[in-house]
């Protein structure tokens, strides 16, 4: 009956102090920009029109307080709504107005902030298109991963296979034969039409399509499997990438991430627009049931696959996909 107490105790305690953190006026506006993805700091100092040593002082109260949590990678810090905690940060994102001025010109200030990066990405893609098959080899030995990619895949498992950032098609062209239809998305022409060229030449039943990964062209269960082979690291929000990926699966279908562990060569982010360093099992969260992880390592970059089966309709990424449509303030 004590410890009940105590614990009780502790939750009201913890409680007060998170509405205590909240309580100011750039904090919440903080959680409203968090609520929205992975942030780092330059970022909100961008979106709320403040300095970073003065952002970083919010932080840090709400991250004690157990609103947000902080990923450190390389140079950066990501941060976001802490997922484990009480229903504090749902509960005030609900009763903010979405209309008020100051939300809608911070959420206009992300907008810009995401564009910026969006069109660096672009940028590099395009400039990269035509050697993307050598850089990437660069990374860990694609023969290698491939055959391992292969061994999730048994042939004729699968009917309709979507291959999310597609580039120029190579993971369409490796599980083609094992499915009966493939379908390749990606957001870049440039990558597309290397990815067309490539379908062109092949008998498979190949569809591309220019579009985000954020919001596929694609209904809620209507795949049977879905790739995301070496685009996670590209993601301003990567558990938006996995949430909508795994909407569009049907029970029973897979997903297979393939991106790399966690690493500290900030040089890619530097120079090869990769937006995160690598993830880890805890980050990759599908929602769906994880059957294996298997890690690939390579000179300087291991490699990671992860395989995850949605069964029924209860295994949908409910936490992801709430995360992703409460955050729509
Ligand atoms: C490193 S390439 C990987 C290509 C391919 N999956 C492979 O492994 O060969 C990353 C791809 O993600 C695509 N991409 C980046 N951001 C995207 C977005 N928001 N929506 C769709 N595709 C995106 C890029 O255009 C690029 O083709």
């Amino acid at each position: 009956m004590k410890i009940a107490t105590e614990e009780m105790g502790r939750f009201v305690q913890r409680f007060v102090d998170q509405l205590r953190a909240a309580a100011e006026l750039t904090r919440m506006r903080i959680l409203a920009a968090c609520a929205q993805g992975e942030l780092a700091v330059s970022e909100l100092a961008q979106i709320l029109g403040q300095s970073q040593p003065r952002v970083s002082r919010h932080l840090k109260i709400l991250a004690d307080a157990g609103l947000i949590a902080s990923m450190r990678e390389g140079n950066w810090t990501f941060y976001r709504l802490e997922r484990n905690t009480t229903r504090l940060p749902a509960m005030i994102l609900d009763l903010i107005d979405r209309n008020d001025p100051i939300i809608v010109s911070d959420r206009q200030r992300l907008a810009a902030v995401r564009e910026r990066r969006q069109a660096e990405a672009d940028a590099y893609f395009s400039a990269h298109a035509a050697q993307w098959d050598a850089i990437r080899a660069l990374h860990a030995d694609p023969g290698v991963v491939e055959r391992h990619l292969l061994a999730f895949v048994p042939s004729g498992a699968y009917g309709v296979h979507l291959d999310v950032g597609t580039g120029t098609g190579r993971i369409l062209a490796l599980l083609a034969p094992h499915v009966r239809e493939s379908i390749g998305v990606d957001n870049s022409r440039a990558m597309l039409a290397i990815a067309r060229d490539r379908a062109g030449r092949s008998d498979a039943n190949i569809g591309l399509r220019l579009a985000d990964m954020y919001a596929l062209p694609l209904s809620d269960a209507s795949v049977d499997l879905v790739t995301l082979h070496l685009v996670l690291h590209y993601a301003e929000a990567p558990e938006q990438v996995v949430a909508e990926a795994a909407r569009v699966l049907i029970p029973g279908g897979r997903l297979l991430i393939v991106d790399f562990a966690p690493h500290d060569i900030e040089e890619l982010r530097l120079r090869h627009a990769h937006r995160r360093l690598g993830f880890s099992d805890e980050q990759v969260q599908t929602g769906l049931t994880s059957v294996q992880t298997e890690m690939l390592p390579g000179q300087a970059l291991t490699v990671t696959i992860w395989v995850a089966d949605r069964h029924e309709a209860a295994d949908m990424p409910s936490d992801l996909r709430r995360t992703a449509a409460e955050a729509s303030i």
